[in-house]
């Protein structure tokens, strides 16, 4: 187990790099398993996460290398169409792989993803999706199986809920099917496009990826491709509102400025600079902002659920009172009892969090309980007087590549402890 030692209290300065973005690269690597041959995927960042997606492609008959921040795929003739249990446990987020591997193979069978630190993480949109397509399902002892006994035939998809998981699922089984698919409510974050984008250099025919009508029309083979993964706009935006919390001024290269609309726009009207140099953001800030009125997580364009953490964070100490209604997942506050340990003035009532910011934070120990809790901890002790300790730093990692250097670039004081 490992733990971050953050001296806080300093400003922020530098500049650093945004990596490939995690809720890429997962779906990325399920749609390799569809492409016969190599793909090659630039930019892909070293996470736990996509370590977990790579054993699972291991495990179902293709082959990897990794050269730095490239990975290349080799996906052939598959025998196995199960993925294992213990990485279903793992992470969640497989059943991204349930639609890719029950077209490639005609089945695939699985553990159900059950919960996570966020809640219940039902799938019953993917399966009404699937089931769209010709799928039937059979669940026996905690797994399910997917088929598709009539192979794969197009149809309409109405989703009820514009999910990002069930999309790209739909995405890849009516990529290879028969006919035109349209998927109406689809989800548009830009992770979708970017899965799109690289499906279409595979030989697929998909139009209004990335919107909420896509139109898949289905081809019989998909061949390898090379493709750079877009950037993550979560980890720019813990970088953003990190800068909000501490103060000082950074620029981030490699960002896709529109990506990042909902995170400008706070730290704008909260009293920071914020500079769009196309490819790269300048901000800077004297430090305590004002804090927003009310900000309310929404699927893409709103203001994503994975960025509220972060924003919660940065908003116990700006000036005033702000009101954060968490839309998305049940558990997602989890984190506020240990941002509470640093003195932040924080009330929840179901999904709503009222935070009035103070100060000053002091340094304490807080104990990560997921990925974006974790990090906001981070967040909050980079501006805390004092030391602080973050532990379970294993739950940052699987979607932040070493958060130390990230911030060790922007002149704060945090190394990683082996407890
Ligand atoms: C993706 O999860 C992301 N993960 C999540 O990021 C992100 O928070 C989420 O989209 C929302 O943007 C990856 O891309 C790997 P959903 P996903 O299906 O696909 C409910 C992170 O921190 N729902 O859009 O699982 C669900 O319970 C992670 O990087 C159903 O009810 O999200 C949730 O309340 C966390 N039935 C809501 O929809 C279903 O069949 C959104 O879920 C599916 C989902």
């Amino acid at each position: 187990m490992s733990c971050l030692e953050i001296k806080g209290g300093r400003k922020l300065h530098g500049e650093v790099e945004i990596h490939g973005a995690k809720n890429s690269v997962l779906p990325l690597l399920a749609a390799t398993f569809l492409c016969d041959g190599q793909s090659v995927l630039y930019n892909c960042p070293e996470l736990s996460d996509v370590k977990a997606s790579l054993e699972i492609l291991k495990g179902l008959g293709s082959s990897y290398i990794r050269e730095g921040d490239t990975v290349i795929i080799t996906s052939g003739e598959s025998k196995i169409c199960e993925i294992p249990d213990v990485l279903m446990r793992e992470m969640r987020s497989s059943i991204v792989f349930m639609g890719a591997v029950a077209a490639k193979c005609g089945s695939v069978t699985l553990s159900l993803p059950g919960g996570c630190e966020l809640g219940p993480r039902p799938i019953d949109l993917h399966i009404d999706a699937l089931k769209r397509l010709g799928a039937s399902f059979e669940a026996n002892k905690g797994k399910i199986t997917c088929s598709f006994p009539d192979g794969i035939k197009a149809s309409d998809i109405h989703l009820k809920f514009p999910s990002v998981g069930a999309t790209e699922n739909a995405i890849f089984t009516a990529v290879m099917g028969r006919g035109t698919t349209v998927i109406y409510n689809a989800a548009r974050e830009p992770e979708i496009a970017d899965v799109c984008a690289f499906l279409n250099k595979a030989g697929a025919s998909i139009l209004g990826g990335g919107t909420d009508t896509v139109v898949i029309n289905g081809v019989k083979s998909l061949h390898g491709v090379e493709h750079k993964v877009m950037p993550d706009r979560i980890i720019a935006a813990t970088c953003m509102f990190a800068l909000g919390a501490c103060g000082g001024k950074i620029s981030l290269r490699n960002i896709i400025f529109e990506h990042l609309q909902p995170m400008v726009n706070i730290l704008k009207d909260s009293g920071c600079d914020v500079q769009n140099l196309d490819d790269s953001i300048v901000l800077s800030s004297n430090f305590r902002l004002s804090n927003f009125d009310t900000v309310t997580t929404q699927p893409y364009p709103g203001f994503p659920t994975d960025a509220g953490p972060l924003l919660v964070a940065m908003s116990s100490v700006t000036k005033g009172t702000g009101v954060f209604i968490e839309n998305i997942f049940d558990s997602r506050f989890r984190y506020i009892d240990e941002l509470k340990r640093l003195g932040a003035d924080i009330k929840t009532v179901g999904k709503v969090a009222i935070v009035t910011g103070i100060p000053k934070l002091r340094g304490a120990k807080v104990h990560s309980c997921d990925l974006r809790g974790g990090a906001a901890l981070t967040v909050a002790a980079l501006s805390a007087e004092g030391t602080s300790v973050v532990t379970n730093v294993e739950y940052i990692d699987r979607g932040y590549q070493r958060i130390e250097d990230i911030f060790g670039a922007l002149n704060a004081d945090i190394k990683r402890r082996w407890s």
